[in-house]
């Protein structure tokens, strides 16, 4: 497990300066290469987990390709590959290690080629360990905090040919100004925070991510108008708990505010964030949604479970009555505003009863959609030491009645929506649209598939949709004439 993290909030504008020395290094080796190997040098990010992962991987892409690299499009084709990981279930990790595995045979055959892993999974000394012992063809490892410094590690590795591992060092300061390569042009991530300072008992991330804290609000907001400004049309907001935003800046600015700004900039976009704690949406927060036409009507609010004991054994600091609270005040405000959860099946302890009341909460709120997971130990969290009785076996099984239960209700839910005209943003390329199926979603973050004329560019355009069918994933719809 980790150590001691600071929380400094200031940018730490000496440590991207410093990396511009390592950076020309980079460049002058990468140059090297090409001239000796008569090609460009290519990278290739993979990313496992959540958006936040998705962010970052944008952010170590960016880097890489500004110090010379081109991007790969196929994995066996990079001279870099890097391994985004995640922390947050066994299952996560059990996946990049294998994928890690897998690149051994790949290294084989290319020499040149250099194997990084990246993020959560690798801020844990124990798995530090397990790469330095069982996978000697990972050339580094680099934990979540050190998105500023690929240059300095790739200097590090190509000058010195030696294994390095750049892990929590406990310096969590928010660096600026690390170059982005976004994978949309119409859908983009914005960072506003980072790390977590909730310590829910089953959760691994405040371990691996450090404590919170805020970007400077004139940095989020700039980056939101180059967004804009860059055609983009549905930006998300992310923080780990982006209700307490702002928690430690002393600048009066909470996330309601910050939300409020974003939308009232100029542009046609849609405003979303994730991940909200039930414990921390405001009323302030709740007026704004609804003042504001721009935010998505669409609220990600994490139940994780719907017994008070198992809330408490969480440390998730409220009760099932405190969330229900919440959602009756949303959908008294919004009453259009879609409702998704997670859900952790099986926490150490869980009986029947306190499964029971999961169930009762999801038929009550009926989700738009609900992620589910069967709870996974993680190395040095509280829960992992509680008592826990209740076989793999029953978890499944409980882990099916609740898929069951929310298909019922999504269907329902999703049966409302047909004969209704809704606004949908389409995702699909013009090079992609000669059949004349396109997809996108609607503020509500609902998946909509329709039909439209054959070769129509619709792309990154708000378009009106008539619902004609409803499946329970998505709903399916043809182009109103505009
Ligand atoms: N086991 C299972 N699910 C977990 N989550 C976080 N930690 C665990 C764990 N140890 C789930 C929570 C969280 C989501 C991102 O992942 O539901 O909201
Ligand atoms: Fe994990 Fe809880 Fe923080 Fe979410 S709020 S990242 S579940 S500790």
């Amino acid at each position: 497990m980790t150590k001691n993290k600071t929380n400094t909030l200031c940018e730490n504008t000496a440590d991207i300066n410093n990396q511009k020395k390592y950076a020309d290094r980079v460049r002058a080796l990468l140059l090297e290469k090409e001239a000796r190997l008569g090609r460009k040098m290519s990278v290739y990010v993979q990313t496992f987990g959540c958006q936040q992962n998705e962010a970052d991987s944008e952010r170590i892409l960016g880097s890489a390709i500004s110090l010379g690299y081109v991007q790969s499009e196929k994995l066996e084709d990079a001279d870099l590959i890097i391994y985004n990981t995640c922390a947050v279930r066994e299952h996560a990790e059990l996946k990049a290690l294998s994928k890690t595995g897998q690149l051994k045979h790949i290294k084989s055959k290319n020499p040149e080629l250099l194997v990084g892993l990246w993020g959560c999974m690798v801020n844990q000394e124990h798995r530090v360990d397990d790469i330095k012992n069982k996978y000697p063809y990972v050339d580094f490892v680099a934990g979540t905090n050190m998105l500023h410094r690929l240059p300095e590690i790739l200097c590090d590795v190509m000058e010195n040919h030696r294994r390095r591992y750049y892990v929590d060092d406990g310096d969590y300061s928010i660096v600026e100004g690390v170059p982005v390569k976004r994978e949309s042009d119409i859908k983009g991530w914005l960072s506003i925070m980072y790390g977590c300072d909730n310590f829910c008992t089953y959760c691994v991330v405040p371990h691996v991510r450090g404590r919170e804290r805020s970007r400077r609000p004139e940095d989020v907001l700039s980056e939101a108008k180059e967004l804009i400004d860059g055609g983009c049309r549905d930006i998300t907001l992310l923080g780990q708990n982006v209700n307490s935003y702002g928690k430690g800046l002393d600048c009066g600015i909470g996330f309601a505010d910050l939300l409020e700004s974003i939308a009232k900039m100029d542009g046609d976009f849609w405003l979303r964030f994730m991940t909200s704690h039930p414990k921390d949406v405001s009323d302030e927060l709740i007026r704004v949604i609804k003042e504001n036409e721009k935010v998505a009507r669409h609220f990600h609010l994490p139940v994780q479970s719907g017994s008070n004991g198992i809330l408490r054994r969480m440390n998730r600091k409220y009760t099932r009555e405190d969330y229900l609270g919440v959602v009756e005040k949303l959908r008294r405000a919004v009453p259009d505003i879609t409702l998704t959860t997670d859900i952790i099946v099986g926490f150490p302890g869980e009986t029947e009863e306190d499964f029971e009341q999961t169930l009762d909460i999801v038929r009550i709120v009926g989700f738009d959609s609900i992620y589910s997971f069967i709870y996974s130990p993680r190395h040095g969290t509280p829960a992992a030491s509680m008592e826990d009785k209740v076989t793999y076996e029953e978890k499944t099984e409980r882990f099916a009645r609740l898929m069951e239960l929310h298909h019922e209700k999504i269907v329902e839910i999703n049966n409302g929506y047909v004969g209704k005209t809704i606004k949908v943003l389409c995702e699909t390329p013009a090079n992609e649209s000669d059949r004349g199926e396109y997809g996108g979603r609607c503020t509500g973050n609902k998946l909509i598939k329709f039909t439209a004329e054959p070769g129509t560019d619709l792309y990154g355009k708000f378009v009106d949709v008539e619902i004609t069918r409803a499946g329970d994933v998505q709903l399916y719809g043809e182009l109103r004439k505009q």
